[in-house]
C-alpha cells in the first residue's frame, strides 16, 4: 500500500508509520507540522528508508495538502494529525478547533477531490473514546453510544468525526473511523500522564495526581492499537465506525503505583520515597470520571483484539524512558512538566 499518514511524526502516528514501513513494506509519505508534540527525532528509525518521505506540512493550508496527496498519490490517508492533550484545550481551544474541525475538514475536502480520480481510495479518520463523554460505575462505550463531548479537545473531536461521516454520507468518500481508548508506550509527549509520572518518578520529582485519583482510563498499548488501525484500514466497513480499546480499567492512582513498581525494579530506586512524592492536587475542570470500551464488533468483525498485558507493557514502556533520557531532555525547552488546564490561573490572569 501507499500510505499517506498525518501526524506520523507524533507518538502514535510515528509508531504507526515505523510498522507501515519496517514490517509491513508499505511506501509510506508523513505529513506533518512538526508542532511541539511532534518531531522528526520520532522517526530516526525510517529516516533513511527508501519508503518513507516526510513532508512538513499544516493540514490546515489547503494547497499544501492538495500538492503533496497528489504527488504522492496514496491508496489511502491515515489521519492522526491533531491537538491531542486534554489539559492543553482548556488552557487554550483555539488551536484544537482550527487543527482538529477545520484541519479535519480540510484534509476530507482534498481526499474528496483527489478521490474522484483514484478509485479505491480509503480516508482513515483516527478519533478518541472522550467523544463519548463520562461513564458512571459501570457500563461501556459501544459505536451507537450518543456523543457527548466535555472537553475543548473532545468536543473537536466530536466535531470531526462528525464532518468524517458526513463526507461519507453526503459525498460517498470511503471513510472509516476509529474510537480507541488512552495509549501508552515509547515516544509519548511527557505531558501526559503515564509518561509525566514515569519521568517525576526516576528524577525524584512530585507526582501530581487530579482531585482523588480514582477517575478510570481503558489503556492500550500503542503497538496493539497500531494493528488496530492496519485491521480497520484493509478490512473496515465503508462508513463504519470502531471502538478499539485495552479491556484493561484502571485508576489513575493505581497506574501511578504499578509505574513506581516498573521504575523500582529497573533503577532499584526504593518504592516508598517515590510513593512519598506523590501529591494530590486541584482536578481537572471537567474531568471525565470512567471510560471503558466495548471492542465487541472489532473483535467479531475485523479479528482484533488487544494482546499486551498491562504490567509488561508498562514495565517495557519505563524501560523505555530510563533508556532515552536525552529525548526527554530535548523536550524540557517546550515542556518542563509544568502542571497545564488549571482554571484559576486563567481565572487570575483576567
Ligand atoms: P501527538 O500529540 O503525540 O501527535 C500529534 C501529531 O500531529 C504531532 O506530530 C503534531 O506535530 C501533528 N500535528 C498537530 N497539528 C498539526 C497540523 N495542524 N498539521 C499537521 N500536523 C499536525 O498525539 P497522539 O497521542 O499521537 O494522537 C494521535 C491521534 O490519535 C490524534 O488524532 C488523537 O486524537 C488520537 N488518539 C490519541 C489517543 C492517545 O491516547 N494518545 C487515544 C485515542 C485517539
Ligand atoms: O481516551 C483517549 C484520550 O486519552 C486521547 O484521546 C487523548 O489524546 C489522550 O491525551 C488521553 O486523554 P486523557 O485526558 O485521558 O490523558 P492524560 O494522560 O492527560 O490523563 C490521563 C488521566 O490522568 C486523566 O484522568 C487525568 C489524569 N492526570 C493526568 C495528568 C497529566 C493526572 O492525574 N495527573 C497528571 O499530571
Amino acid at each position: 500500500m501507499k500510505v499517506l499518514v498525518t501526524g506520523g511524526a507524533g507518538f502514535i502516528g510515528s509508531a504507526l508509520v515505523r510498522h507501515l514501513v519496517l514490517a509491513r513494506g508499505d511506501q509510506v509519505c508523513t505529513l506533518d507540522k512538526l508542532t511541539y508534540s511532534g518531531s522528526l527525532t520520532n522517526l530516526k528509525a525510517v529516516e533513511h528508508h527508501p519508503a518513507h518521505q516526510f513532508a512538513q506540512v499544516d493540514i490546515c493550508d489547503g494547497q499544501a495538502v492538495r500538492s503533496c496527496i497528489n504527488d504522492f498519490a496514496p491508496d489511502v490517508v491515515m489521519h492522526l494529525a491533531a491537538e491531542s492533550h486534554v489539559d492543553r484545550s482548556i488552557d487554550g481551544p483555539g488551536e484544537f478547533i482550527a487543527t482538529n474541525v477545520v484541519g479535519t475538514y480540510t484534509m476530507l475536502e482534498a481526499a474528496r477531490e483527489y478521490s474522484q480520480q483514484h478509485s479505491g481510495f480509503r480516508f482513515l479518520h483516527v478519533s478518541t473514546d472522550e467523544v463519548y463523554g463520562s461513564l458512571g460505575r459501570t457500563g461501556t462505550f459501544t459505536e451507537t453510544t450518543p456523543y457527548a463531548p466535555n472537553s475543548p479537545y473532545s468536543a473537536s473531536k466530536a466535531g470531526s468525526d462528525h464532518l468524517a461521516r458526513a463526507w461519507h454520507e453526503t459525498y460517498g468518500l470511503d471513510v472509516v473511523i476509529t474510537n480507541c481508548s488512552n495509549n501508552y508506550g515509547p515516544y509519548q509527549f511527557p505531558e501526559k500522564l503515564i509518561p509525566l509520572v514515569t519521568l517525576n518518578a526516576i528524577n525524584r520529582r512530585d507526582i501530581p495526581v487530579y482531585g482523588d485519583g480514582m477517575q478510570v482510563r481503558d489503556w492500550l498499548y500503542v503497538e496493539d492499537h497500531v494493528l488496530g488501525l492496519c485491521q480497520v484500514v484493509e478490512k473496515g466497513r465503508p462508513g463504519r465506525t470502531y471502538n478499539l480499546g485495552g479491556e484493561n480499567e484502571r485508576a489513575n492512582i493505581d497506574i501511578v503505583q504499578t509505574i513506581i513498581d516498573a521504575v523500582a525494579l529497573h533503577t532499584g530506586q526504593d518504592v516508598q520515597q517515590m510513593q512519598s512524592l506523590i501529591k494530590h492536587v486541584d482536578d481537572r475542570p471537567g474531568h471525565d470520571r470512567r471510560y471503558a470500551i466495548d471492542i465487541s464488533r472489532v473483535r467479531q468483525e475485523l479479528n482484533w483484539q488487544p494482546t499486551t498485558d498491562f504490567e509488561q507493557g508498562i514495565r517495557q514502556t519505563v524501560r523505555w524512558y530510563i533508556d532515552n533520557q536525552p529525548w526527554c531532555e530535548g523536550l524540557s525547552e517546550v515542556y518542563a512538566g509544568q502542571r497545564l488546564g488549571q482554571l484559576k490561573q486563567l481565572q487570575k490572569g483576567r
